[in-house]
């Protein structure tokens, strides 16, 4: 009998966690390129990329750099994007008509993407935020300052209509207009698209985490365009059944994939979706999920690499099958090495 004192312990979890091996034959998530889809912004004109001030490493693209983008983004196994347009204000109205414009921006983008490089998956927003002056994801209604459901969904429609025409491989509403998930569907359908598929933004939250976003289409004209307030139709962010609610609509109504939007911060959300669905399930981590940790990396507090993978690996592990995150290309490129 040796005399060192030892707790008398059948089970010793650290023994697991003994040396890289052991480590990895248990390791419960993974995360890989593959499961990672990259938001790029993107502007008319063939002039340098511009930078994002609030997002740091992220840049808006033009249609020809947006190409060899997801070129290098294939090369290194992200294979889809999600595209957002930041328009010419001269194309921006209240009731944000240039979104039916079948030539406007996205739609020459998605064109060239999937002529160029037709293995990429691209995912187009349905929203009128990028198109309306006063940054709402659909038409303020001038009596109520409310936004008009209906009307909104009809135009939402149309809108996922020429995505699909252009070659979007899914279509991805993210305005939370009541039934527009159904609407989108027929309207895709009658035109025979019943191949496009549908990411519906399930449960997205009204949250401030979405201001760099803001920043980088120029979501409103306006001084607040950072602030602006979107709690009449996105998510209270108290609300855990109500994210449910949603999301049973949405898979009702036939979407292919739901999302829950931010990610970090409504991990329960995505675990109780995760619960409660078989379809697959998207998370977003937002821009203001991205700009925390760039920043606090570019002050030297945080450790850029192990953040970013934490900060992944937690959204995998609470559920989601798939991340848009604006390190996906750093994240792929981080395991190449
Ligand atoms: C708008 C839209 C937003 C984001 C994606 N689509 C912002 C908003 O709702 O105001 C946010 C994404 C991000 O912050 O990265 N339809």
């Amino acid at each position: 009998m040796s005399d060192r004192f030892r707790l008398d312990l059948i089970r010793r979890p650290r023994r697991m966690r003994g040396s890289i091996a052991l480590r990895a034959l248990a390791n419960e998530t993974e995360l890989h390129a593959q499961h990672l889809i990259q938001p790029l912004f993107i502007i008319d004109g063939d002039g340098p990329a511009e930078s994002i001030q609030s997002m740091p490493g992220q840049l808006r693209l033009t249609i020809p750099l947006l190409l060899e983008e997801c070129r290098e983004l294939l090369s290194l196994g992200v294979c889809a994007v999600a595209l957002f347009p930041k328009i010419n204000v001269d194309l921006k109205s209240p009731n944000g008509s240039e979104a039916l414009n079948s030539d406007t921006l996205v739609i020459r983008a998605i064109r060239s993407l999937k002529s160029e490089l037709p293995e990429m998956a691209v995912i187009a927003d349905v929203a009128l935020d990028p198109y309306t002056t006063h940054g709402h994801d659909g038409l303020v209604d001038s009596l109520t300052r409310d936004l008009d459901n209906d009307a909104t969904v009809e135009i939402l429609a149309k809108m996922a209509v020429l995505a699909a025409e252009s070659g979007a491989d899914i279509v991805a509403p993210s305005d939370m207009m009541d039934g527009r998930v159904g609407a989108i569907r027929r309207a895709l359908d009658s035109n025979d698209f019943e191949k496009t598929a549908i990411m519906a933004y399930s449960a997205k939250f009204a949250s401030a985490f979405y201001g760099p976003f803001r920043e980088a289409v120029g979501s409103a004209a306006k001084a607040d365009a950072a602030s602006i307030n979107k709690l009449g139709y996105q998510l209270n962010p108290a609300n855990r059944r109500e994210a449910l609610i949603e999301c049973e609509l949405d898979e009702s109504e036939g979407a292919d994939i739901l999302m829950v939007k931010p990610a970090g911060p409504y991990l329960d959300v995505l675990r109780d979706v995760r619960e409660s669905t078989d379809l697959p399930l998207a998370a977003y981590q937002v821009s203001g999920e991205y700009a925390q940790i760039v920043a606090a990396a570019q002050n030297g507090w945080l450790d850029l690499d192990r953040c970013r993978y934490e900060s992944l690996i937690s959204i995998r592990r609470a559920g989601a099958d798939m991340i848009l995150t604006y390190f996906a290309k750093a994240y792929a490129q981080s395991i190449v090495k």
